[in-house]
């Protein structure tokens, strides 16, 4: 049977990954996948999930199923960080999901069973895993403008202009905070303007949650979703727990859907409850487990926001080291908008053949697209990366 098939495309972020893993340059630097390290280049456990896998271990009970939307308890703790009181719990439904992909995947599969065929659009450029995951659900996509080239900043008037122009049968997929792989964001007046358009046009929000407390702070993250979500009668919104717990392989998330009342949010859950029941089943726990444990207690909870912050600072204070270190060099301002940017990544806007030439030569690895992780950037050899960069583009 598989004599079939042909070779599928690989993922470049994934494949990135192996490539960086396989190179024996003890120099070499991992500017790519987006997971956070810290000064020692090291993905570590959270302290907080520590503790909280330590009291999991300690008074879990049995290993039975939780049902369909997996861990109730997790899925409120989700709803009061993410949304807050933005919009009425009776109108809010919420399934724990495998991650911020698996949450994508099973909204999708709902908006295709609600509209099937619909078009989602997508920013441009988006995360590259959102348009097969639209159309492996039987969705289309198309773009709206968002990234400016020239500034590195976003190219608002077109992108609303953009946004004014769909109707109630289009879905408009946003990223909620640190926009991957840009790193270019929307300001709260902007959110205020994109929320407006959409509640005129009846188009449905559809929220790429996967970085929340990752740009300016976890209420800050949070404006566009609430603003957004407080303003238009139906939303979807897809939370992730990879960054912000560091729970990346635990694969856990949560899809959220915001229907018009009570009634019709009740019958969207059953369809994604349905959807779910004939894809997975049910969701893994533990990771979830962990969340909610550290989100209801006030100790552990504390302990994970100071962590939050100090990795938020320091992905900050890189992105300042080498914006700086590239003006001393250059006496230019051209790579400021590194400074200016949140979020784990900055788009830099180079030729693909300088991304290959910093990998090829420098052992510098970042997406073909010059998307860099900037938590990957090591401290102590910013220099060396702003000499590395300014001679690959002379
Ligand atoms: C990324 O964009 O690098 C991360 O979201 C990891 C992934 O799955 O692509």
């Amino acid at each position: 049977m598989f004599e079939t098939l042909t070779k599928a495309p690989g993922d470049k972020i994934l494949a990135l990954m192996g490539e960086y893993a396989a190179d024996p340059r003890p120099t070499k630097i991992d500017l790519g996948v987006g997971v956070y390290k810290d000064e020692q280049g090291v993905t570590a456990v959270m302290s907080a999930v520590r503790k909280a896998e330590q009291r999991i271990l300690q008074n879990e009970k049995t290993k039975t199923y939780l049902g369909i939307a997996g861990n109730k308890g997790f899925g409120a703790a989700v709803l009061d960080l993410a949304l807050a009181d933005s919009v009425d719990r009776s109108r809010v439904r919420i399934a724990q999901a495998p991650g911020g992909t698996g949450s994508l995947w099973v909204l999708m599969q709902l908006v295709n069973r609600a509209r099937p065929g619909a078009t989602v659009w997508v920013s441009d450029p988006t995360w590259p895993n959102h348009n097969p995951i639209a159309e492996n659900s039987g969705l289309k996509v198309k773009t709206y403008p968002y990234f400016d080239t020239e500034t590195r900043g976003v190219r608002f008037e077109q992108m609303l202009a953009a946004l004014d122009g769909l109707g109630k049968d289009d879905v408009v997929l946003l990223h909620g905070c640190c926009h991957n792989p840009t790193g270019a964001n929307l300001t709260p007046d902007q959110w205020d303007k994109v929320a407006a358009s959409l509640a005129r046009t009846g188009a449905l929000p559809f929220i790429d949650l996967a970085y929340l407390g990752f740009g300016d702070g976890l209420v800050e993250d949070a404006y566009g979703t609430r603003k957004v979500l407080a303003s238009v009668p139906e939303a979807l919104v897809a939370f992730s727990g990879s960054k912000n717990f560091g729970l990346y392989r635990e694969r856990v998330g949560a899809a959220i859907l915001v229907a018009r009342d009570a009634a019709q949010a009740d019958i969207a859950q059953s369809q994604l409850l349905n959807i779910i029941r004939g894809a997975y089943s049910q969701p893994p726990d533990h990771g979830a487990e962990i969340i909610r444990t550290i989100l209801e207690d006030a100790a552990l909870r504390v302990e994970w926001e100071a962590e939050l912050n100090l990795m938020r600072g320091r992905m900050i204070r890189l992105r300042e080291k080498l914006s700086e270190a590239i003006r001393q060099r250059s006496n230019s301002k051209d790579f400021d908008f590194i400074a200016a940017h949140r979020g784990m990544f900055s788009l830099l806007g180079l030729d693909n053949s300088v991304v290959e030439h910093l990998k090829a030569n420098n052992g510098i690895y970042m997406i073909g697209d010059s998307r860099i992780n900037v938590a990957g950037i090591p401290e102590d050899r910013v220099g060396e990366l702003a000499d590395a960069l300014l001679n690959a583009i002379k």
